[in-house]
């Protein structure tokens, strides 16, 4: 039993009496500002038009059928009906059923165990992982765990970009200036400056490409030189990017690169053929959407027989498919490629894949770093492992000055410098573009991941020292006073706040969630004296332990660590 669901059943019993059935009364359920207000309060406005009443009326004549012993309070303003619960039996309640279920409270069985694949991550080998490499790990990873909540089965998907014909330019421009030792070395970086250096030559001199097009094409024909060289930088990529992966604690279920389907794509050019879906345009092979409103067909093979991304990415979604019996597959995957994924939607469902529809693509804009955009083709870009690092640096100088006799501090400084990182990814709405400063992200105080963490451990300080209190274990009415009931109302709203980042695949739902909940919680703390041996201590202790849990819940589903202490 939830607060908003003694209002719901409540309207749920007496609209059908005035004729109202059909209507999602939870969803137009609001939560006031003001708590002045009410705890909660229906608007009118919309059976306005069903009742040809005005929306005052329509409230007078639902107040009438209401059962006002349910609350403390009923009244109407304007078009709205505005509830005060009844505050101690149900907050009672709550307070024990979140305290035993435990890190199950929010937990709701949405996907009865089926599968969901996440795409996610996908960086690009011989290439840095950029910070939209990033963004897609962090929201992939915690939608992972949000689907899981929903009692789906997640598998996460790294679709590792590892041919195309820019390793043609690598390969050719490693043959001409490339140094083993220095690649050993410094892989990433050393190979990234080759690729960069090999542009700026071609802009000048155009034999360059036609060089760099004769090793990707010694690449496709299995040229043992060229397939050993793409072997090596492709093994020295993946080690990078597990480095990072361990940094952030983000595993994965499978890695596929984009190689790997370079056998599976004559069966889907094949199923395009017989389904009559291929047509010649200039030479190359494509489909035609413009019956599906597309201005362009998509293009499947180029003229000189290479394949695509796209004729990649769809013999990935097949394969995966077969695999997995999906019933979603999620790509998380910047807004720039929208264009691709609708192609990619489009072309599924002319083969007659029934299951293109559950194809969802998860875009995210575009991150920059102090107001710089980044790319790697002009050699500009910001190194993920330089911002983790420079992060990890600024939360231990803080840890150093607010608590410098903390044991364990190197892995705390970590997990809050690695969590501010990924905190503030995840509180954006994913599709805004956002700058991104580092001295403003690790910070304890503020709309921060480190703010959060800060407040749980907040919480676990208090009760570490309530085990040396006397305490009778008691539920006591703690909630006539404001700042308690408004903690277990936010409380209330967790598992509906999950349910929402699932339905919108929106992290920043939860993540904002977060940080309402530690500003309640704060007020609370600032309000109200916990650690005093009264008979309400064993309350207000649980209360702490019940917003302890949900902060470390939804850090958890965001894929932060809450150290219990900072
Ligand atoms: N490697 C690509 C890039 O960095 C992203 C791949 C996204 N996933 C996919 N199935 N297309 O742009």
């Amino acid at each position: 039993m939830s607060l908003e669901s003694v209002v719901i059943q409540e309207l749920k019993r007496v609209l059908p009496d005035y004729g109202i059935t059909d209507l999602d009364v939870a969803q137009l359920l609001e939560k006031p500002k003001n708590s002045d207000w009410g705890d909660f309060s229906f608007p009118t406005f919309s059976l306005a038009k069903i009742k040809h009443k005005s929306p005052y009326n329509i409230a007078e004549d639902i107040y009438q059928l209401l059962n006002k012993n349910l609350f403390t309070k009923v009244n109407i303003v304007n078009g709205y009906i505005n509830f005060f619960i009844l505050r101690t039996n149900v907050s009672k309640k709550l307070l024990l059923k979140i305290n035993n279920e435990n890190h199950s409270f929010g937990k709701v069985d949405l996907g009865h165990g089926k599968t969901v694949t996440i795409d996610m991550s996908s960086p690009n080998i011989a290439k840095p992982m950029s910070m939209g490499h990033l963004r897609s790990t962090v929201i992939g990873n915690a939608l992972a765990n949000i689907e899981s909540k929903c009692g789906y089965q997640p598998i996460k998907i790294n679709f590792i970009g590892d041919w195309g014909t820019q390793f043609g330019k690598l390969l050719a421009a490693y043959k001409m200036w490339g140094d083993k030792r220095e690649i050993d070395n410094d892989p990433i970086d050393t190979l990234l400056k080759l690729y960069v250096h090999f542009n700026q030559k071609a802009k000048k001199d155009p034999k360059l490409n036609d060089l760099g097009r004769a090793w990707f094409k010694k690449l496709e024909d299995g040229d043992k030189e060229a397939i050993s060289l793409w072997k090596w930088f492709r093994e020295v990529s993946l080690q990078r990017f597990e480095e990072i992966y361990n940094d952030l604690k983000i595993d994965f279920d499978w890695y596929d690169g984009e190689a790997f389907y370079n056998d599976k794509m004559d069966s889907v050019v094949k199923k395009l053929k017989s389904e009559n879906l291929l047509t010649v345009s200039q030479g190359a092979q494509v489909v035609d959407l413009s019956d599906e409103g597309f201005k362009n067909p998509a293009l499947i093979i180029r003229s000189d027989g290479a394949s695509l991304y796209i004729t990649r990415d769809l013999a990935a979604a097949i394969y995966r498919k077969k695999k997995y019996h999906s019933v979603k597959s999620i790509y998380v995957v910047g807004s720039e490629q929208k264009q691709h994924f609708d192609e990619l939607k489009a072309v599924l469902k002319k083969m007659g894949y029934e299951w293109s529809d559950e194809v969802i693509y998860v875009p995210f804009g575009l991150i920059t770093y102090n107001g710089k955009k980044l790319s790697t083709r002009e050699g500009r870009i910001i190194l993920l492992n330089e911002v983790l690092d420079n992060a990890y640096d600024l939360a231990l100088k803080q840890i150093n000055e607010k608590n410098p006799s903390l044991i364990n501090k190197e892995e705390v400084a970590r997990e809050v410098g690695y969590g501010a990182v990924v905190f503030h990814d995840l509180k954006n709405e994913r599709i805004e573009n956002f700058d991104f400063k580092l001295e403003e992200v690790v910070q304890f105080e503020g709309d921060t991941g480190p703010y959060v963490q800060y407040t749980n451990a907040r919480a676990q300080s208090i009760l570490r020292k309530s085990e040396s209190f006397q305490i009778k274990k008691d539920i006591m009415d703690i909630f006539d006073q404001d700042a308690a009931f408004d903690l277990i109302k936010i409380l209330d709203q967790y598992p509906q706040i999950i349910l929402q980042a699932e339905k919108k695949y929106e992290p920043s739902i939860l993540a904002k969630y977060a940080i309402q909940l530690s500003k309640v919680f704060n007020r609370y703390y600032k309000k109200v004296k916990i650690l005093v041996e009264d008979d309400q201590l064993y309350t207000r202790l649980q209360l702490v332990r019940a917003t302890s849990l949900v902060l470390q819940d939804s850090l958890n589903l965001l894929g932060i660590k809450a150290p219990s202490e900072m």
